[in-house]
């Protein structure tokens, strides 16, 4: 049950102590924390959310290698480099060889999670992705693979979940209907989006969505509307990064989000979601500088350093000034480690599952020795 109805008089600083206790606030409490805008509500909410973040993981940092593998997108998303409508976008495709690369450097450098993220590029059949999925469980047996590429069938999704991807990330990117339908043109649906959600889900995968912060007209109401959703959900990660805009989509002139917004996102969501694995994400270290550390700080815990190959990784720009195009895999790393510690963290090399679903394998793995030890 939610709080969605009542009215709230509260002051900041009691909102969020209610947040923090109960894990929820009405609808008019949670937009007067994300509309708030002095730096004592936020550093408050972030040393909440950090002692949550603490007391469910510890100072542990999961590692997520993204590989960008195609730049190829069939959708016409207004605010996204990659929409097929800006003939300036660099398209290119990595072969399943190329991919398997990328993950044996990945390997070698720690990371024990492969996101495999493209636009939605029809050139990539079910046959070809489930060959490239299992090929990397085969090889890395001890590493999660994630997808990451956009609204499929119900049976596709099913394929790819047998072939041995364990979990899914598609945002939402917006949870009002109305708002969803300014960012995206008329063939693309919200509720299409949230089924797609649900069908992962229900199949089993760990699922990931996310919304843009600030993007065009995007109200604190649109944002309640994400966070109402996520209750029903229950997602097991929650990817938010702020908006920023790129010069060849219909968006060019539109204001970016803001970092201070989306860090005040974060410690909500950490509040209200005390067990997710939330990303400080490369857009936030995009738009601040030292970002990602803020977001440790403000509640996360995952960082998503990029495994593509340097020579596409420029090519892959949902947004301008994207940083990390021109590092390696291997200074990514190093830099990502250092920026780390330098908040008290430590990185944790292990596939990062979600609590409840490592335990449900400790309980499989466990089952046949307590029956070995009963007979
Ligand atoms: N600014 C910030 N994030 C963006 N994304 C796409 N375009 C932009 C942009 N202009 C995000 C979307 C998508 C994710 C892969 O990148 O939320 O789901
Ligand atoms: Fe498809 Fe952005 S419009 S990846």
């Amino acid at each position: 049950m939610t709080k969605a109805a009542n009215e709230t008089a509260l002051p900041l600083k009691a909102l969020t102590e209610e947040l923090f206790l109960t894990g929820d606030l009405c609808d008019a409490g949670l937009a007067a924390l994300i509309s708030s805008e002095d730096e004592e509500t936020r550093s408050r909410l972030a040393a909440r959310a950090r002692e949550t973040t603490v007391a469910n993981y510890g100072a542990d940092v999961y590692l997520r290698g993204l590989i960008e593998f195609s730049s190829y997108c069939r959708n016409d998303c207004f605010y996204c480099g990659l929409r097929r409508s800006n003939a300036a976008a660099r398209r290119y495709r990595l072969s399943k060889e190329e991919i398997l690369d990328c993950c044996r450097r990945g390997y070698a450098l720690d990371f024990r999670t492969f996101v495999l993220q493209s636009g939605e590029d029809e050139y990539y059949t079910d046959e070809l992705l489930c060959d490239i999925i299992s090929s990397i469980r085969g090889e890395f047996p001890d590493c999660a693979v994630t997808l990451s590429i956009g609204e499929k069938e119900r049976a596709s999704y099913e394929k790819y979940f047998r072939a041995g991807a364990e979990r899914y990330l598609l945002r939402e990117e917006t949870g009002s209907p109305q708002h969803y339908a300014r960012l995206h043109p008329p063939e693309l649906s919200l509720e299409h989006r949230l089924n797609c959600l649900r069908e992962l889900k229900g199949i089993g995968y760990q699922v990931g969505c996310g919304f843009m912060v600030g993007s065009p007209r995007q109200t604190p109401k649109d944002i309640v509307c994400d966070l109402r959703f996520f209750q029903e959900l229950q997602p097991q990660m929650i990817g938010i990064g702020p908006f920023i805009s790129h010069k060849d989509t219909p968006f060019a002139a539109c204001r970016n989000g803001t970092a201070a917004m989306t860090l005040r996102l974060i410690s909500i969501l950490r509040l209200m979601f005390p067990k997710a694995l939330i990303p400080a994400t490369t857009a936030l270290g995009t738009i601040s500088p030292c970002g990602r550390e803020e977001g440790l700080m403000a509640g996360a815990n995952v960082v998503m350093p990029n495994l593509s190959p340097v020579g596409v990784r420029a090519k892959y720009l949902l947004y301008d000034g994207k940083i990390c195009t021109g590092d390696e895999a291997a200074e990514c790393r190093c830099c990502m480690q250092r920026r780390i510690e330098s908040v008290g963290r430590r990185v944790s090399v292990s596939r990062g599952d979600h609590p409840d679903f490592g335990c449900r394998q400790r309980i499989k793995k466990a089952a046949p020795e307590s029956s070995r030890a009963a007979s």
